[in-house]
């Protein structure tokens, strides 16, 4: 499947150190899987966490779930290292953290090239300090192996002395910012995680805040957050229908020769109809994943 029509619904994060998670990870309704090297696992644990990555990359047996591997930024003693060991493994991407500037993903880029990377492994940007934030539309246009952004609202919340509040307030500008660079440059762009995994309400009214501001999917932190997860960034059968509805409401229209069509008391125009297609899209590649993971 091309990484384009990829659904990102769900993005978890496992600490790279935890063979008993990677291997689990194998078996779960996760979209997207990132292999962690940089704050989830401890110093000492690095070089280790990085050669069980790379092996589990390397063997492969997780279906349609992409795998991610996020570094440790290029300016520790850890980075160049698993740039290099994770280019070579070949994940769907390399996740680099706290990204400030395109120079920063150009000089990814190079590196990339100079090992024997496949052609299919990307790069996506950690978009989680004010500088990042503030420089998104620089950092989205850097290169062509860009393909996406991970909002870190933990670090953002940090950086910025702001509140967790539960609607977010004190973040949206932020999140808000880098979606708008995303979408300039056709990236796709994920949410932040929320931290208190047996909240089940909690997560639902983030997820649906990410949904409706326009993020792909969420990042996060345990598996008990994906079921509603992927509920909620999964088109609902509802929506299914009425973007069929919408599509064969305007294509009637056209045959008529008229470019309008009207649905249930509402407008439907062409720019309508693209994001009902998109939705379709979304659905089929959903429902081809899971198929696939049966
Ligand atoms: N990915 C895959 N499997 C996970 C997982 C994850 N992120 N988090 C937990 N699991 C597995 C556990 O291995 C355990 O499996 P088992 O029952 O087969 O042994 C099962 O899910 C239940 O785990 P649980 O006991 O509920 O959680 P925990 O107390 O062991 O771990 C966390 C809680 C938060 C420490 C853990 O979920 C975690 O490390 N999450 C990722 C944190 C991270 O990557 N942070 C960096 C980015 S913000
Ligand atoms: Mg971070």
């Amino acid at each position: 499947m091309e990484p384009a029509s990829h659904p990102h619904r769900s993005v978890l994060y496992m600490p790279g150190s935890k063979e008993r998670a990677l291997e689990k990870a194998r078996s779960l309704p996760a979209d997207a899987l990132i292999l962690d090297l940089e704050d989830a696992v401890a110093p000492a644990e690095k070089p280790n966490a990085r050669a069980l990555i790379c092996a589990a990359v390397k063997a492969g047996g997780y279906g349609p779930r992409r795998l991610f591997i996020r570094i440790n930024g290029l300016d520790t003693e850890w980075g160049a290292d698993d740039l290099a060991a994770a280019a070579a493994a070949g994940p769907d991407a390399i996740l680099v953290p706290k990204m400030e500037s395109g120079a920063q993903i150009r000089e990814v880029a190079a590196r990339m090239a100079t090992g024997t990377t496949p052609d299919h492994t990307r790069i996506w940007a950690m978009m989680e300090t004010p500088r990042g934030v503030l420089n998104a539309a620089d950092i989205a246009g850097a290169h062509p192996l860009l393909e996406g952004f991970v909002l870190g609202t933990n670090d953002l919340v940090k950086d910025l002395g702001a509140a967790q509040t539960p609607d977010r307030l004190p973040l949206v500008t932020g999140l808000g910012l880098a979606l708008l660079a995303a979408r300039a440059e056709g990236l796709i762009c994920i949410d932040g995680v929320y931290n208190a995994f047996r909240d089940d309400d909690g997560l639902r009214a983030q997820c649906v805040q990410g949904r409706d501001m326009g993020f792909d999917g969420k990042s996060l932190i345990h598996p008990a957050q994906l079921a509603i997860t992927n509920e909620i960034f999964g088109p609902s059968a509802e929506a299914i229908a009425t973007a069929r509805a919408q599509v064969a409401a305007f294509e009637e229209a056209e045959a008529r020769g008229e470019g309008v069509a009207v649905l249930d008391g509402k407008i439907v125009e062409n720019l309508h109809v693209v994001s009902a297609r998109r939705l379709l899209a979304r659905a089929d590649a959903i429902a081809a994943i899971a198929a696939e993971s049966l």
